[in-house]
Order: structure tokens, then sequence, then C-alpha cells
């Protein structure tokens, strides 16, 4: 392919080259930088401490899966990374911009244009085709119709799926499925792409498919957080931070061959 559908020109080259370590003051601000999270959720007269203060820098181009117990926070860590939900305590700033701070629309907004979202249900809508529902994020973002068809087929040939674009999701497998919402979280060209057990649904086969498309989209210049219990993706990517009660306990290089 000449070129990809991910990113402008402008913006992949700044994408594609990973910072080294004691970049300057001048280099582009982490993709996500949290510093000291807290996300308590009251519960009647109880509190549930869900995240107890979380650090975590993620630079451009990075790839990084989040495991752990069930009921450790990762979800709840991943809506705080995706401006979904705001912390109770500390900062989590996206590309720079303090997303807590926000006003609920202009967070709305942010998240609209640079973040990219892939759930284990995949959440399609039933009664829209697929390219249909590729173009539901550009519909929002104000993209004109002719252009966010165009784009919405550009999208689903990168995952493989040109020939599915008037398919309903009833009539997808669940594999497909998953990678019309993979086009679909692209839309707006997010430079960062989020995802909650994204293959917990699929079968083994499904998976890999679905590990391999993230792998391209990671090569392309896309940074991905995704949490999983699944093995094979969590050490297809090249950061593992495992999590425990709240807390991150572990956070290292994934190493090659290892399983
Ligand atoms: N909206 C909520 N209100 C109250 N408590 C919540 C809420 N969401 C999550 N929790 C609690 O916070 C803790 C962390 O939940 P979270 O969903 O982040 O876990 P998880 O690591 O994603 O688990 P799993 O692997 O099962 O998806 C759990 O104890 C959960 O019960
Ligand atoms: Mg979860």
């Amino acid at each position: 392919m000449s070129h990809s559908p991910l990113h402008e020109e402008s913006t992949l080259n700044a994408e594609r080259s990973p910072l080294p370590a004691d970049a300057g003051p001048s280099a582009d601000p982490p993709t996500l930088q949290l510093s000291a999270v807290s996300r308590t959720y009251r519960m009647g007269d109880a509190d549930v401490h869900a995240l107890r203060g979380v650090s975590l820098t993620v630079r451009p181009g990075e790839y990084v899966a989040v495991v752990g117990p069930s009921g450790c926070g990762k979800s709840t860590l991943l809506n705080l990374l995706g401006a979904v939900d705001r912390p109770t305590g500390g900062t989590v700033r996206i590309r720079g911009e303090d997303v807590g701070a926000m006003r609920d629309r202009d967070a709305t907004a942010f998240r609209l244009r640079n973040v990219g979202f892939v759930f284990q249900r995949f959440y399609l809508m039933p009664t829209l085709t697929a390219r249909e529902n590729v173009e539901l994020p550009m519909a929002e973002a104000g993209l004109r119709k002719v252009e966010r068809r165009a784009r919405a087929l550009e999208l689903l040939s990168y995952v493989g799926l040109a020939v599915r674009a008037d398919h309903r999701p009833a009539q997808l497998s669940g594999g497909e499925q998953q990678r019309v919402a993979i086009a679909r979280a692209l839309a707006n060209r997010p430079a960062l792409l989020l995802a909650d057990e994204p293959t917990g649904e699929l079968d083994a086969r499904t998976g890999a498919e679905i590990v391999a498309l993230f792998d391209r989209l990671n090569g392309d210049g896309t940074t991905i957080v995704v949490v999983t219990h699944d093995e094979k993706l969590a050490h297809a990517a090249r950061r593992m931070v495992r999590m425990a009660d709240g807390r991150i306990v572990h956070d290292g290089m994934v190493q090659e061959g290892h399983a």
C-alpha cells in the first residue's frame, strides 16, 4: 500500500518516530501521562477504591498491554485513559491536555478526535451496515457525506472487509464485527487506540487475526493500550503493565519468545 489511511501526512512522521528516552523539552508531549491517579466509586455509604495512585507515561508509538486479575482496575484505568471518566485524585493528560479539568462537552469533543475505543462486545449499531457504522464518528465530527463514505471504504479495506461493506452486524462473523469496530475506532484518525478485551469473545484463530491487525496498526504509527487476559495479545505488545488491587505492580518491556 502506498499510503496508510490512519493519519494525515503531517502527523504521520511525528507519530512514527519514537522519542529517545532523554528527549528534550521541545519533544512532543507523551500520548498519555497519569500522575498519582486515584478513582474511588461511592456505593451507598461505602467507598470502592478502584485505583489507588497510578502513575504511567505512554509515548507516541508505544504498544502497551495492561494485565491483572478481575476487579484490579483495568477497565477503570482505560476509561480514564480515554477521557470517558474523570479521576477522583491526580491528573490525566492526553497529548499534553489535562482532560480531568475539561468541561464535559470539551472532553467529548477531545475524545472524538483523539481516541479510538474497541470493546469486547463490539457495540455496533445493529440497523446500520458496516460502512454506516464506520461513518458514524465521522458524521459526529462533521465530515461531509462523500468524504466519510470514501474514508469508511478505505478503512474497511484496511481491515480486509471492503467486500462486507453492505452487511449489517448480524450478517457478519464475530471476528468480522470486531474488525468493523476497529475500523470505526480509527474513523477520525485517533493518535491513541484503547481496547478492552478485544479478543474476549473470539475463538483462538479469529483472535489471532485481531492480534495481527493491532500489530499492523502499531507499525503504521498508532499508539495502542490494550487490556487483555489473552496471553497471545499481551505478548504481541512491546510493554506490559501488570496491575493488582488498583495499583501498577510491574511495568516492563515484553521479552521476545516468552509466553
Ligand atoms: N461504576 C462502578 N461503581 C462502583 N464500583 C465499580 C464501578 N466500576 C467498577 N467498580 C469496582 O471497581 C473495581 C475495579 O473494576 P474494573 O471494572 O476496573 O476491574 P477490571 O480489572 O476491569 O476487571 P475485569 O477483568 O473483570 O474486567 C472492582 O472492584 C469493581 O467492582
Ligand atoms: Mg474490565
